[in-house]
């Protein structure tokens, strides 16, 4: 399937989005405005025209506006582009490279492995229940529970031995519960934190050492608006969020100074809210401005990110960058007013965590991935896999 042109209409429908892509591509595009404005300024005509008209010199000032606008717009793009790629250029032999999708049997992850596939690049599917969808001729699963760093580090041998040495990594598996502070389980919490987070560090850990011997690879995190914007009964998701874009930061910022690799590359990925089963219930905001996603529109823009082999920040939809990246610089009652407001779309949420069988008998992923764990016992584990549904808090009497 070819991947959606910017040019086209949302998958979403006509959005704030597509009000913006509009002014950004016309009234705030340098290469419109500049000759428009030369024209008014420098020949005969539109010197003539500004001096008689009135609503001509207005549209003048307004049109000298709009270039300064949009030649700040794009030198910032050109700057942010530049710095956060170190100034290098790569290129991808899409034959040779071989990406890690962690969460790919299902939802976002799994339209990801899909996309990829089509193109003919080779994908090992990392994770904890199979594939939701018939496998390409591409496309390796490998069952992996990533809350246990044994089962991580055998994985990725495994990868290694059977498909070549991985050269984009893609950490996007998540589980949400979906419960209050008082409610969340030490289990919960650990759980929540090792998938949503240490898993980033111990696939980093593993993977990266190569890239880095190469000076060639990405690592994209999947990280969410929760990272930025924490709203009630999801305080653990969004803890283990806002860690994931500190790790995304950080590990940005020691590829170019700690471990002199300025060709690696480094996606974050922050989208709001997105139809898929991790968020089933979760009241959808308002349709033009903060619209739900469809999981394909997430996974095309993070495989354009892939495909295009540059560094880059993803925020979707388009103008959260200026509410969540933003948000902390707001006056604190207007701070306090949205993460209040947000309690009202959390109400039949319930989050979800694909568990084993042997978790609701009490000996869970937890528990299991305390101890050494060989391969064998892995598989024997992961048999099948079962959704605990939260309970809504109850107040105590
Ligand atoms: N859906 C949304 O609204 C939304 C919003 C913001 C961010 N995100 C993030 O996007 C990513 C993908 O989410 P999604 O909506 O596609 O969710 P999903 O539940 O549809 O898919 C998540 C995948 O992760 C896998 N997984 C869960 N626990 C695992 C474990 N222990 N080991 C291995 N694999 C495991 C699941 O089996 C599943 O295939 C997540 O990181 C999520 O936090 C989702």
């Amino acid at each position: 399937m070819p991947l959606r042109s910017p040019y086209q209409l949302n998958r979403e429908g006509v959005t704030l989005d597509t009000v913006g892509r509009l002014i950004s591509r016309t009234a705030l595009n340098p290469f419109i405005t500049l000759p428009l404005w030369l024209a008014a300024a420098y020949t005969n005509q539109g010197s003539a025209l500004v001096a008689k008209n009135l609503n001509a010199e207005r549209g003048f000032k307004a049109l000298r506006t709009l270039l300064i606008l949009g030649a700040f717009r794009y030198v910032n793009s050109f700057l942010d582009a530049g710095v956060t790629n170190n100034w290098s250029n790569d290129v991808y032999d899409w034959k040779k490279e071989v990406v890690v999708v962690t969460g790919g049997s299902d939802g976002i992850g799994a339209h990801v492995v899909k996309l990829l596939a089509e193109r003919g690049i080779k994908v090992a599917v990392l994770d904890i229940q199979d594939l939701k969808y018939d496998p390409p001729a591409t496309v390796s699963f490998f069952k992996c529970d990533l809350a246990s760093p044994d089962s991580i580090t055998s994985v990725t041998a495994t990868i290694r031995s059977t498909l070549g040495e991985p050269t984009i990594l893609i950490n996007n598996a998540g589980v949400a519960f979906g419960k209050c502070i008082l409610e969340t389980s030490e289990r919960d919490l650990n759980l929540t934190f090792r998938v949503n987070t240490f898993a980033h560090f111990y696939l980093t850990q593993a993977l990266l050492p190569s890239m880095v011997q190469r000076n060639h690879g990405m690592i994209v995190t999947v990280a969410s608006l929760a990272g930025f914007v924490t709203a009630p009964n999801m305080v653990d998701y969004a803890g283990s969020k806002a860690a994931a874009v500190a790790f995304h930061e950080g590990l940005s910022a020691e590829l170019a100074t700690v471990y002199k690799a300025p060709k690696v590359r480094t996606v974050l990925v922050a989208q709001g809210y997105t139809r898929t089963a991790l968020f089933q219930g979760f009241k959808q905001g308002d349709p033009f401005v903060n619209y739900p996603l469809y999981p394909e529109t997430v996974a095309e823009e993070i495989v354009k990110a892939v495909l295009a082999g540059r560094s880059r920040t993803l925020f979707l939809p388009g103008v959260s960058r200026y509410v969540s990246m933003k948000l902390r610089a707001w006056t604190e009652w207007a701070q306090y007013g949205l993460r209040k407001n947000m309690a009202e779309l959390m109400k039949s949420w319930h989050g979800r965590q694909v568990v084993q069988p042997s978790e609701e008998k009490g000996k869970g992923v937890l528990q299991a991935s305390e101890e050494s764990r060989s391969e064998g016992d892995l598989a024997a584990v992961m048999g099948a896999f079962a959704e605990t549904p939260a309970k809504p808090y109850q107040q105590p009497q």
